[in-house]
């Protein structure tokens, strides 16, 4: 892994040539996020396992993806589904052995591909030793690696946990309580204790000696707590706060932030990636300029589209104008300072297809004019598992099917807002976090070629339809149409501009269009989506030399326009 050389940019404001932002070993690649639990089960007990990851490496490398991130594997009672680790040095039986994890490095190594695993460290799980130690003796060294309080002096603030409820809950056999910002199995670590940084660092450091490519950096954020704890105004009849009213009074998470990076990352060179959803105005160099905390963090904007501070149940359908500013806002508040990964779904996440094409109009074009979309706009493309066939939303018929703790608490809130139970399941599906953790669809044998066994969560029925071995060969597929993508990104003749070229919206007051110039030293691409199923009649702004990706067979050009057909995407070089 090689870095550290500066780029020469084209300066998105001037036009002029830049040096810039320092170029990286992981810019031009492709990330693709696995969610063990579903994606090959080697074993038939139902659950995804390593051994599967390693048998469809084969596959990845077919698809072109060469980062691979991989959901916690940790030893974890799963309430969280492994976001709640009991051992971080331990591989959970469920998932496989620490031999296993050993030859997965190597084999994916030897592939020229990268492992990157979950950094799951605002909270452990009450499993956690560290936590035992807490319950056991709460005026120890351990209690004050979590945040303990008296219970006789009441709670002492009002924040919601994540999932629904207070933060605080009872500390088991004590007259103490603690802190949860997530589900009550998850404890919050206490990151003002340096003995407490300590131990992460040196976990980290360990995992990275062994051959990882860097992390995933799961809700980061909450770290750094707003101190002292007090009330802020209730927003829901449960006379609690919602938790990022506590972040935006939090200051100071970069001094924790630039510990980590130069204690552990910076020593390897390693990929970082933050889920981080509540920086603040003008952070976004701090966390991913040249010198920032991580080396990337996702694109979030796109998703917080429609969401309502009451709860899923009221969230709102995004539009395609929605999407478009959602995209190019992103893009020119990072400009060339950094580099986003972008995404369209992730395991937190509905299916991406069924949440951003209209509801009714799911198709196989639509899934590609997406997927062409996100993926040539400036940043780390990131494909969650199964969204490179086009997996879709699944659908509930009780609420018995969902096994996800966050959908459930939606669920509650629903019914306690007043909807019927029939109301409460079909809003809080369309958003839940288990359309993207049905497993990955292989074939169209007995559970979608996934576990010879029971499967541990329900497959999509639409799985004998969509499903990898169709897709695979098959030149109009969505498969094939996410290698394509690949295969650009990674043409030398064209690299440079894709990967670092700078972005101008194009056409941005037509409707339901979504257009825009990748420019390069010596080469403009132009990229458009027509994101509707109805035809328009598109401007071109000069004379195209080559059509490089068109998700149809047509290309009606006329003059100095061009008949995009319903859900036409293409990627255009300009002379
Ligand atoms: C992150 C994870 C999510 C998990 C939560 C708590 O948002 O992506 O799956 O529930 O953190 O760890």
């Amino acid at each position: 892994m090689s870095g550290g050389r500066r780029g020469s940019l084209v300066d998105n404001r001037t036009g002029q040539q830049e040096d810039t932002m320092k170029k990286q070993w992981w810019q031009n690649k492709t990330a693709y996020q696995i969610y063990p639990k579903s994606f090959y089960d080697s074993n038939g007990d139902g659950i995804g396992d390593l051994p599967g990851i390693i048998e469809k490496l084969d596959y990845l490398k077919y698809l072109g993806v060469d980062i691979l991130w991989l959901s916690p594997i940790y030893q974890s009672p799963l309430a969280d589904q492994g976001y709640d680790i009991s051992d971080y040095y331990q591989i959970d039986p469920r998932f496989g052995t620490m031999e296993d994890m050993d030859r997965l490095i190597k084999e994916a190594k030897s592939r020229g591909m990268y492992i990157l695993m979950d950094l799951v460290v605002n909270h452990c799980s009450d499993e956690h030793e560290w936590f035992k130690k807490a319950m056991a003796d709460p005026e120890g060294e351990y209690g004050n690696f979590f945040y303990l309080a008296d219970q006789k002096d009441g709670r002492p603030c009002n924040w919601r946990s994540y999932f629904g409820g207070s933060v605080w809950e009872p500390l088991p056999g004590t007259d103490k309580q603690y802190l949860h910002m997530f589900h009550k199995k998850q404890p919050d670590l206490n990151w003002e204790n340096p003995r407490v940084r300590r131990e992460i660092y040196k976990n980290i450091n360990w995992w990275l000696e062994k051959g990882l490519a860097g992390f995933r950096i799961d809700a980061i954020i909450n770290i750094k707590k707003a101190l002292p704890m007090q009330d802020y105004p209730a927003d829901r009849a449960d006379g609690l706060c919602a938790p990022d009213v506590m972040l935006s009074h939090a200051e100071g998470i970069g001094e924790f932030l630039k510990e980590m990076r130069d204690e552990t990352f910076r020593k390897y060179d390693a990929f970082t990636v933050g889920e981080v959803f509540n920086e603040k105005p003008g952070e976004l160099e701090q966390f991913i300029g040249d010198d920032g905390y991580f080396s990337s963090m996702f694109d979030f904007n796109e998703h917080l589209i429609g969401q309502d501070p009451r709860g899923s149940y009221a969230a709102k359908a995004v539009t395609a104008e929605q999407y478009k500013e959602a995209c190019f806002g992103a893009q020119e508040k990072i400009g060339d300072m950094g580099f986003y990964s972008t995404l369209i779904e992730n395991h937190d996440e509905p299916r991406g297809v069924s949440h951003f094409l209209p509801k009714g109009q799911v198709c196989e074009a639509g899934k590609k004019m997406l997927a062409g979309l996100y993926f040539m706009l400036r940043g780390l493309p990131f494909i969650y598992q199964g969204q490179e066939i086009g997996m879709e939303n699944v659908e509930f018929s009780s609420i018995d099917q969902v096994d996800d703790i966050s959908t459930r608490a939606e669920y509650q809130t629903a019914l306690d807002a007043g909807l019927s139970p029939e109301e409460a399941l079909a809003a809080v599906g369309e958003s839940s976090r288990d359309n993207a953790r049905t497993p990955m669809q292989w074939d169209d044998t007995l559970h979608a070629g996934f576990t010879a066994g029971q499967p541990w969560l329900k497959e999509n029925p639409n799985y004998v339809d969509i499903n990898v071995k169709d897709q695979m060969g098959r030149p109009d597929s969505v498969l094939e149409f996410y290698r394509s993508l690949i295969r650009l990104r990674k043409d030398e003749r064209y690299q440079d501009t894709v990967v670092y070229g700078s972005l101008q919206p194009y056409l941005r007051e037509q409707k339901n269009l979504m257009a825009y110039f990748r420019k390069g030293e010596t080469q403009t691409l132009l990229v458009i989506g027509n994101f509707q199923k109805d035809a328009q009649e598109v401007r071109l702004p000069g004379a195209v030399k080559h059509v490089l990706i068109n998700n149809l067979e047509s290309w009606k050009e006329e003059g100095s326009t061009v008949q995009m057909c319903g859900w036409q995407f293409v990627v255009l070089e300009m002379e």
